[in-house]
């Protein structure tokens, strides 16, 4: 169990808010894709339509700990106004007699923005009397910064010493279908994984082995997956170091009784290319200058198949080189199969997000994690620093129930 926003009143309390507000800028500092920004909004509006005043706090970038405009969060400012349809006051310094006097004059559903966490250098050593600086600002802890959860910061651990923590609704949302496909997912569970190397998924893959039914891989890591079973890859990605470890990985899966599918087929080319020639090949014809670029079309048609027993569904990671035709092809039948389905489907990590995102398909499927690395460490059952603040105890703290 786990506190949120649900559980206390905010009337004329100032709440101070850890959002993760590092959203793309170009170079004119103009924002690219508000997606964070607008992900924090249902809490905000909840906080602001009970009367709390709101002190909302974010990292923007890596600064390093100085003060470079490049990474201010002045241009979030107006983008937050626009979607809650208000004036939002901007403090230029997270901490100081300056922000604190901004803080104070707030009233019920006022918002005030913090400058960039990250512009103290305290911030990411976790610092605590950086953090009690930060705490003194407010009365409540919420945190809806689920894509920084994985850092033990000040601003996302160290504060929860002093103030009591609740989780808004972006963070219960993560960490309900998160915890869902990870601890108690309704069966059959089939994980779709992909990306390029196995060495970024390998804890994922070893932490849900024992949850699904079935393991579809897909994307650059499936070649060595391939090459381990004596296949042909030609030039393909492939980590040589970790071939033991994908044999292991299949021979563990097999004790268990669970399937792991591979590529059967794959769209190969000389290289990556735009207009590169390119063609759908059997894996063992794969040339010996030629690499695998993307699954082909009998991939698709037998992950579907398991795709299609499934009542939860876990995808992570791109099924080819899904930035450049005609590589997207793989990446994109999934995310259309995936729409097309009565299961739970949660979709993880960085780059199956954007491809997903790319294909207007977002809407369509049960949850979309705003984590890139915060979402892989939850899927490798690493207990987070942001989220274990929520069933801390808080009985003897200030405002703590
Ligand atoms: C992210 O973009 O994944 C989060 O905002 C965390 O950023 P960081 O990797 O710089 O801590």
């Amino acid at each position: 169990m786990f506190r949120t926003i649900r559980d206390i009143q905010f009337k004329g309390k100032r709440v101070l808010i850890r959002v993760d507000f590092n959203v793309p800028l170009d170079k004119a500092l103009d924002i690219t894709d508000d997606t964070r920004i607008q992900a924090a909004v249902p809490t905000l509006k909840y906080i602001i339509a009970q009367g709390g005043r709101l002190i909302v706090m974010s990292h923007l970038g890596r600064p390093k700990g100085t003060a470079d405009p490049k990474f201010s969060l002045k241009p979030t400012v107006k983008r937050l106004g626009e979607l809650l349809q208000k004036t939002i006051a901007f403090a230029s310094d997270c901490i100081g007699e300056a922000a604190m006097k901004m803080a104070r004059a707030l009233k019920d559903g006022d918002v005030l923005l913090l400058e960039n966490l990250r512009f103290h250098a305290e911030e990411e050593k976790n610092d605590p009397s950086f953090a009690r600086a930060l705490a003194s600002l407010g009365e409540i802890f919420v945190s809806d910064a689920f894509g920084t959860a994985h850092r033990a910061h000040a601003s996302t651990a160290g504060i929860a010493d002093t103030l009591p923590a609740y989780a808004g609704f972006l963070m219960e949302k993560e960490i309900t279908y998160l915890s869902k496909v990870t601890q108690s997912p309704d069966r059959p569970m089939v994980a779709v994984m992909g990306g390029a190397k196995v060495s970024d998924k390998i804890l994922v893959i070893e932490n849900l082995l024992n949850k699904v039914d079935s393991l579809l891989i897909g994307g650059g890591m499936a070649f060595t997956f391939l090459k381990a079973n004596g296949f042909k890859i030609g030039k393909s990605l492939c980590e040589e170091d970790k071939i033991t470890l994908a044999k292991k990985v299949m021979e563990k899966a097999k004790a268990l009784g669970k399937l792991i599918v591979l590529p059967v087929d794959v769209v190969t080319a000389t290289g990556i290319k735009e207009g590169v020639a390119s063609k759908t090949v059997v894996i063992n014809a794969i040339p010996d200058n030629e690499m695998g670029l993307d699954i082909g079309p009998k991939t698709v048609s037998a992950f579907k198949t398991e795709l299609l027993k499934a009542k939860t569904v876990l995808w992570n990671g791109p099924m080819g080189v899904f930035e450049m035709k005609p590589f997207d092809a793989g990446t994109r039948a999934m995310a259309e199969i995936l729409t097309t389905l009565k299961a739970t489907t949660v979709v993880g990590g960085g780059d199956s997000v954007a491809a997903i995102e790319q294909m207007g398909a977002a809407e369509k499927v049960t949850h979309v994690s705003t984590g890139g690395g915060a979402c892989l460490e939850f899927l490798e059952g690493k207990a987070l620093p942001g989220i274990e603040i929520f069933s801390r105890d808080i009985k003897n703290m200030v405002g703590g129930a």
